[in-house]
């Protein structure tokens, strides 16, 4: 539970079971709350900085406890760096660290104390300080994280606080959703998960089954699952929107809850992280419910493919020639290169919502995680304004996406000589491109964005502010991009 308080307060009398104090970085003159706890100490701030040992440098965690006239007996110190260069990314992954430190032990109440904090940093500030003490420990009897009952706080304004509740809730039931292994977590799980995530919000859901999906000619969505002994689903969850007058925004999602390669078969180490290739259709999901919880203008049409991607006797095969939904015939070159096959499908069912524009999400390519590194996002696109927009929505949610360029020259590496296209370019150079420009024959010209997040959905080793696993890339981006459409355009 997440709450403020008036700046005003003082922070050294504070009943609380931590303070985590989130200080810019400070030369002579102490910043006002740090300044309060320095002389309710006795001088212990200035002191720790004139050491050398803390001065509010960018990432520097400090804990100390039963400071001399402090009443919380924890105070946590974060630094945010200098005060000219705090970002939503920074100011998110402050809080968020400073959050892991407290989540070290259970706490009752953990006060966060936003010193000088921009405005324009509050939010992603309260989002993060309620996702650093989330983990991936959820079979661990010895949990390593504890998230506190209770979080207040002090230099944020209390009208981004209960916004931030709801996207970090929407975050974390992402980082959650990926972090469950896949023997946990299959399409028919995803589908039960997805239905108890979504009580009581008033959306409409609709699952397609086995015989639905062959009525519906998803033959290359099925194509993929026909391997795996779990079933496939589709899922479509819509938001109608404020008035429910304006077309939809559609967001499609890659849901593999496992993507062994199929006979394209992964090695040990590319493999044994694959139970994250569905962050795309948990994002997916997430985002749609927090559009109803947001009450946004805009409506959204979400539809996630469900799938196991795995290598038996009923696999599909190399050489294999599959009817997509919408007509076009995929020739399968690599059984691994799946997740734009199931995409093929639900971009065309997702066209039937008749949308005004189109964002997918999926851990699509190792050649995008290879181009941009493992924390940005790639976006692709046939439209330029769109993309940009999305752009600056990331930056002020405190994500990273980085356009890749989409040449029409790149369409030739993906024409079959036996089929209308094939699921794979040339060898491996500019793979993120190729596998977008394999989607971008799906979405009938519509405007329309593939963000790639094979690198930024899932963390292999923990950071000072997120636990490995999950991360829940890209619910804040978009959410800030459909807020953002509100009254702009149709
Ligand atoms: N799910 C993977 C992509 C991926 C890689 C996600 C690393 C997360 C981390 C995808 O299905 C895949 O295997 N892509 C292939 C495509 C290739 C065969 C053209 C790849 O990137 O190697
Ligand atoms: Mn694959
Ligand atoms: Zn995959």
């Amino acid at each position: 539970m997440l709450e403020a308080m008036e700046y005003g307060e003082s922070v050294a009398t504070l009943a609380t079971d931590t303070l985590v104090l989130l200080v810019p970085k400070f030369t002579t003159q102490l910043p006002p709350k740090a300044a309060e706890i320095n002389e309710a100490t006795g001088g212990v701030i200035a002191k720790l900085a004139s050491d050398g040992v803390w001065n509010g440098a960018t990432g520097k965690v400090l804990e100390l406890h039963h400071l001399p006239g402090v009443s919380s007996p924890s105070v946590i110190l974060v630094g945010l760096g200098e005060s000219q260069r705090i970002t939503p990314a920074s100011a998110f992954q402050a809080a968020a660290a400073g959050a892991k430190a407290a989540a070290s032990r259970a706490r009752k109440k953990v006060t966060f104390v936003a010193d000088q904090l921009p405005s324009l940093c509050h939010a992603q500030a309260a989002i993060g300080s309620l996702c650093g003490s989330v983990g991936q420990d959820i079979f661990r009897k010895d949990k390593s994280l504890f998230s506190s009952e209770k979080i207040v706080w002090i230099g944020v304004s209390d009208k981004v606080i209960p916004n931030a509740q709801k996207i970090a809730d929407a975050m974390n039931w992402v980082r959650w959703m990926v972090n469950l292994p896949p023997n946990h977590l299959y399409p028919e799980r995803f589908v039960e998960l997805t239905e108890e995530f979504l009580q009581e919000s008033g959306l409409s859901i609709e699952v397609w089954d086995e015989r639905k999906l062959r009525q519906e000619n998803c033959n290359a969505l099925l194509a993929v699952a026909q391997g795996s002994l779990k079933p496939p689903r589709l899922m479509i969850v819509r938001y109608r929107g404020k008035d429910g007058l304006q077309a939809p925004v559609a967001i499609v999602g890659k849901g593999v809850t496992f993507d062994s390669g199929g006979l394209s078969i992964k090695p040990t180490e590319g493999m044994t992280t694959m139970k994250c290739d569905m962050a795309g259709a948990a994002t997916s999901i997430a985002l749609v419910k927090l559009a109803a919880q947001l009450d946004i203008q805009t409506p959204v049409f979400a539809a996630v493919g469900l799938v196991e991607n795995m290598l038996s006797g009923s696999c599909f095969k190399l050489g294999d020639v599959i009817r997509s939904r919408q007509g076009k015939t995929i020739e399968i070159l690599n059984t691994d290169a799946e997740g734009r096959v199931v995409l093929a499908d639900v971009l065309d069912v997702a066209l039937q919502s008749d949308p005004a524009r189109i964002i997918d999400l999926a851990t699509l390519t190792g050649a995008c995680v290879v181009a941009l590194g493992s924390d940005i996002a790639g976006i692709m696109s046939n439209n330029d304004e769109m993309a940009r927009k999305l752009q600056a929505s990331a930056e002020r949610s405190g994500e990273w996406v980085w356009q890749l360029p989409m040449h029409s020259f790149f369409d030739e590496q993906i024409s079959s000589k036996i089929a209308d296209i094939k699921n794979v370019g040339d060898g491996r150079w500019g793979g993120a491109i190729t596998a977008a420009k394999f989607l971008e024959q799906f979405v009938a010209g519509k405007p329309w964005c593939h963000l790639d997040i094979a690198g930024p959905a899932f963390l292999d080793k923990p950071k000072p502010w997120m636990d490995a696993g999950g991360t829940g890339v890209m619910v804040r981006t978009i959410i800030d991009y459909l807020t953002q459409l509100e009254g702009t355009e149709s």
